[in-house]
């Protein structure tokens, strides 16, 4: 029978962990909850010297709540998401006038404060106080998707559940702050997004995406979004014994802006093609044909082309211009065209 998943990790903390942190000498709730904050969306590199400034010059939580907002973002400069140093005030001012000055020891008290979610109030109690709280950043989402072998991607809601069922469930009874920081430095220097080395990790030998070869695959990556469709008919208007093909130039914004195209007619509202053709002074002769469709992918949106075939009369309605022009298929290669029209076309062509 193993240990515990958190003795593994306290044996392991006390011998490889992060023992020399600014914020653990003292731990005191004042000096924890401004790390975490700092350490929200900012490696512990980059914070330390941050952190010891800005301790200089607001050792206690009542010289920050009292302080000018703009001597706070002065000293936060560089370290970006400035909403933080905003939130940081406003939570100062909050524990001075509601608290005594004093970080609540209630989690739920902590999690309503400017800029604490869960996991950073959490990480707050359990470091300052040593309260019962499980954690869940970016780091520990990682460590235990992968020991508990959690599919599905750790942001989506039910996914999220059970990894603070499981966060939840591997708490020691003691040391609550070491294992927080244990969690944490395993997250970031064995258990990484790439090249974990778990042959060093302590909880390896129950780690189930270790034990099955599938570390890489854990977590799953937030799914891919479903691009919306749109969907359009291409207008191919014939033109006389040599085939000529009526171009119009796109719109100089949106998709295709400036590049020469048959008609498109986009959405579902467009006018029939007969009717587009007697707005221009165009005469239908003979019915709309329907082509194979062809789908083009956007980074925003896929489009489905629907081609539609009409022979017209031409008049001198339409003109050639800037705007228009009537083209034979040995034309097209002098004319900028969007790919996958230049393509529909040279497939239509033969
Ligand atoms: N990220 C968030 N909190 C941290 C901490 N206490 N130590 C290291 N990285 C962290």
């Amino acid at each position: 029978m193993h240990r515990s998943f958190s003795d593994r990790l306290l044996a392991w903390f006390d011998v490889h962990g992060r023992h020399d942190l600014p914020w653990q000498h003292p731990r005191d709730p004042y000096r924890v909850w401004l790390a975490e904050i700092m350490l929200q969306q900012t490696q512990v590199v980059t914070v330390i010297p941050y952190f010891e400034r800005f301790l200089l010059r607001f050792p206690d939580v009542a010289t920050l709540a009292s302080a000018p907002l703009d001597d706070v973002l002065a000293l936060w400069a560089g370290l970006g998401y400035y909403a933080r140093a905003r939130n940081l005030h406003r939570c100062a001012k909050v524990l001075v006038s509601d608290f005594g000055g004093r970080f609540p020891r209630s989690l739920q008290q902590a999690m309503d404060l400017p800029g604490l979610g869960r996991s950073t109030a959490a990480a707050v109690l359990a470091q300052a106080y040593g309260e019962r709280h499980a954690i869940l950043d970016g780091n520990v989402r990682r460590v235990l998707s992968r020991h508990a072998l959690i599919a599905g991607w750790p942001g989506h809601p039910a996914v999220q559940t059970q990894l603070w069922h499981i966060a939840e469930a591997q708490l020691p009874r003691q040391r609550l702050a070491d294992y927080t920081q244990a969690l944490m430095d395993l997250g970031a220097t064995l258990c990484t997004r790439h090249a974990p080395e778990c042959s060093r990790c302590p909880v390896a030998n129950d780690c189930k995406a270790y034990q099955r070869g599938v570390t890489a695959a854990y977590p799953e990556a937030r799914p891919r979004r479903q691009r919306p469709l749109r969907v359009s008919r291409l207008l191919l208007l014939v033109h006389g014994d040599d085939d000529q093909l009526l171009l119009e130039r796109r719109a100089p914004v949106g998709i295709w802006g400036g590049l020469w195209s048959p008609p498109m007619l986009e959405g579902g509202e467009s006018p029939s093609e007969p009717e587009w053709c007697h707005s221009r002074q165009l005469t239908p002769l003979g019915d709309v044909e329907s082509l194979p469709e062809v789908s083009h992918a956007f980074t925003h949106f896929d489009l489905r082309i629907h081609p539609r075939r009409l022979r017209v009369s031409r008049l001198d309605a339409v003109r050639e211009s800037d705007q228009w022009r009537w083209v034979t298929i040995r034309d097209l290669s002098d004319l900028g065209l969007p790919a996958p029209v230049r393509k529909l076309l040279m497939n239509l062509a033969g």
